[in-house]
Formats: C-alpha cells, sequence, structure tokens
C-alpha cells in the first residue's frame, strides 16, 4: 500500500545547486512530496537523528559535514516508497555509486562515503522515527 519515507538533501547537495534535480527526479518518479523544510540543523539535532551511529569512528565527521549548510528535508509518498527512495539514491558510498550504479542520485551529486548527498530512511520503523522527528 502507500509508504512514506524521509529524504534529506545533505548540505553538498544543497550547496551543489542539486536540490531541483533531486525534486524532479523524485516527482518523475512518481513520489509526492508532502512536507517539505529547509533548515540549517544544530549539532544536538544531528546527533539526536543520528543517535545509532553514536559509537561509529565517523560520528563527529558526520556531525560536521550535516551542520556545515542547510538541508532539504521531505516527506516522499507512493506505494514501495522506502525501497523505491533507497533505489533511487543508490549505495552509501557515492565514489563507488559512480562506477556500480551511474544513474543513481548518489553517484549525480555526492562524493564519497560520508558525503552522498542524499539521505533515505532504511525502513519502515526508520521512517516512522525519522519523519516525527521533523515533522508533527
Ligand atoms: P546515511 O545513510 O544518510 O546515514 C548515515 C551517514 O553517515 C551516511 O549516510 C554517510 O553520510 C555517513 N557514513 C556512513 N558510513 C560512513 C563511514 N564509514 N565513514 C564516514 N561516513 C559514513
Amino acid at each position: 500500500g502507500n509508504e512514506r519515507t524521509l529524504a534529506i538533501v545533505k548540505p553538498d547537495g544543497v550547496s551543489g545547486m542539486y536540490t531541483s534535480s533531486v525534486k524532479k527526479i523524485i516527482l518523475e518518479s512518481g513520489f509526492a512530496i508532502q512536507r517539505e523544510l529547509t533548515v540549517h540543523l544544530d549539532e544536538d539535532s544531528v546527533r539526536r537523528f543520528y543517535a545509532e551511529h553514536s559509537t561509529k569512528s565517523f560520528f563527529p565527521s558526520l556531525v560536521k559535514y550535516m551542520t556545515s549548510g542547510p538541508v532539504l528535508i521531505m516527506v516522499l509518498e507512493k506505494t514501495n516508497a522506502i525501497a523505491d527512495w533507497r533505489a533511487l539514491i543508490g549505495p552509501t558510498d557515492a565514489s563507488k555509486a559512480k562506477v556500480t550504479h551511474p544513474d543513481s542520485i548518489r553517484a549525480m551529486c555526492g562524493q564519497d562515503l560520508e558525503r552522498n548527498c542524499v539521505h533515505g530512511s532504511d525502513s519502515l520503523d526508520s521512517a516512522a522515527r525519522e519523519i516525527s522527528f521533523f515533522f508533527y
């Protein structure tokens, strides 16, 4: 049935002027953009949003990256939205995506394992948590 997922265009995507290209792909792929919000996240919000990664060695760098500029946060809705958005963005490591998934969004606008341009919820549970984190 219909499903909702959380998409984020990260600071590198926004500063690289990719938001309109990403939105065009979203709409052409049959998603409805139900909510959207542009915000410059503070450290506390990023730490809470990515709490599951708090013990990882890359966490301080992730917090620095995600607070480096504004992000565009969207709730996307369609049938199978979670898996379909993940397929569209491609693998986490954008440098690998450029080789293995050249048509993916991360191949288009990402750089590497960290600066990968976009986020997508990875499960029904995380979609519910992430949507309610930013939208009431
Ligand atoms: P995302 O899948 O949106 O959520 C976790 C983020 O952490 C991920 O995108 C990358 O931006 C970053 N990330 C994941 N794994 C690594 C890693 N091994 N090294 C650096 N950054 C990472």
